[in-house]
């Protein structure tokens, strides 16, 4: 079954097949990433150009490691050094690059919309590892994959996201794949970082986390984005720990075993504490490593619709 669509661009509007196709396929992958030699052959011949107009660790790295343990040929561009800084435009740098024969291409982008505006440029298969405060669906669909993983499933789950969703590309990703999938959705934070209408994409909203936990399965933690400015959200970093933070006392109060994630980068003692990032219900490490799976899935089942 081939995915329906020939990019990747976000979860809004993936169906339930769709995202399933993802999450199975993905589990062949992550089998072979315990193998010894963990390399298969199905992008043999192909090449992909990673382009990253924003910084990035998690999704660059994990994207080039999936693209080299399925066989591509991997062409890293980063905005940073490159003849953006001479006034070229994305368009210009993506046909360019496209003219190296290149077939996939994945892009972060700090402007909302960047890779569907790239679909109407290039002839690539696009993928977005992340376009501004809009989608991040790679990241969304190895949450979902972890907290399956985890849990056994998705339908019917209570999962909640805490802080700053009116910013977050996570956030959005997250609350349509997993409407999608069944689960029950809540969001969590100040109102500052809530969107007014967010109701409308079916999920609950929450001012007061001790309010949500006791019936949480899952919790997504989002990182205080301080280089966009969160610092005005709320009025200290403190204040904000001791609403938001997520701590070992307030879970041990919520009274259940809550699964944890976050999309990393952390702030250690700021939305997580430190004892909780390390704990045995944290799944943040199974989450990067499902990432390699995932964005080997996505890859390969674009790859097979050409
Ligand atoms: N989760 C995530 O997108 O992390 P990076 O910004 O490091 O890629």
């Amino acid at each position: 079954m081939p995915l329906k669509s020939k990019h990747l661009l976000g979860l809004d509007g993936m169906s339930r097949e769709d995202i399933t196709l993802i999450l199975d396929t993905a589990v062949s992958f992550r089998e072979v990433l315990e193998r010894p030699i963990k390399k298969v052959p199905p992008l043999q011949g192909k090449t992909v150009a990673n382009m990253f107009f924003e910084n990035s660790t998690r999704t660059r790295l994990s994207f080039e490691l999936a693209e080299r343990r399925l066989s591509a040929d991997v062409l890293a561009f980063q905005a940073t050094g490159s003849s953006v800084s001479k006034g070229e435009t994305l368009k210009d740098t993506a046909r360019n690059i496209e003219a190296m024969k290149v077939d996939m291409v994945v892009m972060r982008h700090s402007a909302a919309g960047a890779p569907h505006y790239l679909v109407r440029v290039i002839d690539a298969n696009v993928i977005n590892a992340g376009d501004g405060g809009h989608e991040h669906p790679t990241q969304a669909l190895l949450d979902m994959y972890t907290i399956r993983e985890k849990l056994g499933r998705l339908e019917g789950l209570h999962v909640c996201i805490v802080g700053d969703i009116a910013h977050s590309r996570v956030a959005r990703s997250n609350i349509y794949g997993l409407r999608t999938m069944g689960a029950r959705v809540s969001v969590c934070g100040p109102a500052t970082m809530i969107p007014r209408d967010i109701e409308r994409l079916g999920v609950d909203v929450y001012h007061h986390i001790d309010d949500v936990l006791p019936t949480v399965d899952a919790l997504n933690v989002l990182r205080i984005q301080m280089e966009r400015d969160a610092g005005r959200l709320f009025p200290t970093l403190r204040e904000y720990h001791n609403f938001y933070g997520v701590t070992r006392q307030r879970l041990e109060k919520a009274g259940r075993a809550i699964t944890i994630l976050h999309p990393g980068p952390i702030n250690r003692d700021v939305e997580i504490s430190a004892d909780v990032a390390d704990s045995e219900h944290s799944v943040i490490l199974q989450q990067v490593l499902n990432g390699v799976a995932v964005r080997m899935a996505v890859l390969y089942l674009l790859s097979s619709r050409n």
